[in-house]
């Protein structure tokens, strides 16, 4: 394990460019649950009963209930941890182009990230299902369930759910970000979701290394990925960042 975080300190200060890919995983440690696993969400819920286009359009009430408003009370206390911290600072230092994000939680800015790519976007914003009208979720009534915009329209989240694209604008960054780079970090994601899953194939396919963290092997592990240090998000990117100060102290 120490030697596969010293090289992966060595390859970050040698890289021309680092992107990283991270997902619900990272947020564990800030007591966000993650998805899929032992205590995921969606071995509690039916992800298309409750995050699909569709079941939210069919019963708005019945999402805001089930998954919008325990969300919501989760992302409001919920603080970065070392995972988000260690991304953060790779930036600062330089060693680190954008981060790519699954999640909706806004950890990465809130630890001082300043590139990051809400692919699947943010649940800081609510979006008027009638008129368009985008207001920060802090500023809307969650008393009555489902929130309205002043319009009388329904409020939903400026996520992305179930059965909708992603943003076209992300999605290009994205790819630009993942074409041009030559090491993309792949943190606290199954991969298993499309089109995020194929960052790391289309990475590989442009001779990046791609470098899991993760304390499971995931399907791009062993087939996709160069290596996976294995292990939780926070400690491992506190190690790598141990390994990266002593590179670039001065002698
Ligand atoms: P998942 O819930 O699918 O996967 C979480 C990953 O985090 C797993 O691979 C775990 O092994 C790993 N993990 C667990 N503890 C960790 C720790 N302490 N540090 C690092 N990793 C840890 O989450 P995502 O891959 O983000 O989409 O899921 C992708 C998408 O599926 C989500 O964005 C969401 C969901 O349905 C939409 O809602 C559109």
């Amino acid at each position: 394990m120490d030697a596969l975080i010293q090289q992966t300190a060595e390859t970050l200060v040698g890289a021309r460019s680092v992107v990283a890919l991270t997902g619900a995983g990272i947020s564990i440690e800030s007591g966000i649950p993650p998805f899929r696993g032992p205590g995921g969400l969606w071995e509690k819920m039916d992800p298309m009963a409750v995050a699909h286009i569709d079941a939210f359009r069919r019963d708005p009430e019945k999402v805001w209930t089930l998954l919008l408003h325990g969300m919501q009370a989760l992302l409001t206390t919920a603080r970065p941890n070392d995972g988000h911290l260690g991304l953060a600072r790779l930036e600062q230092w330089g060693y680190l182009r954008s981060v790519i994000t699954q999640n909706v939680d806004g950890l990465h800015q809130a630890a001082g990230s300043r590139a990051v790519i809400e692919f699947h976007g943010t649940f800081a914003w609510q979006r008027c299902m009638d008129c368009g009208h985008r207001c920060e979720t802090a500023r809307v009534d969650l008393t009555k369930i489902p929130p309205r915009c002043p319009c009388g329209g329904i409020y939903r989240p400026d996520c992305v759910f179930f059965g909708e694209m992603i943003p076209p604008q992300h999605l290009v960054r994205s790819q630009q970000l993942v074409d041009g780079c030559d090491v993309l970090l792949v943190v606290g994601t199954s991969a298993t979701v499309q089109p995020a899953a194929m960052m790391p194939l289309l990475a590989k396919e442009n001779g990046a290394q791609v470098i899991e963290i993760n304390p499971e092997p995931t399907p791009l592990t062993g087939r996709i990925s160069n290596y996976l240090i294995q292990g939780g998000s926070g400690a491992v990117l506190n190690d790598i960042l141990a390994g990266v100060a002593k590179l670039r102290a001065p002698s």
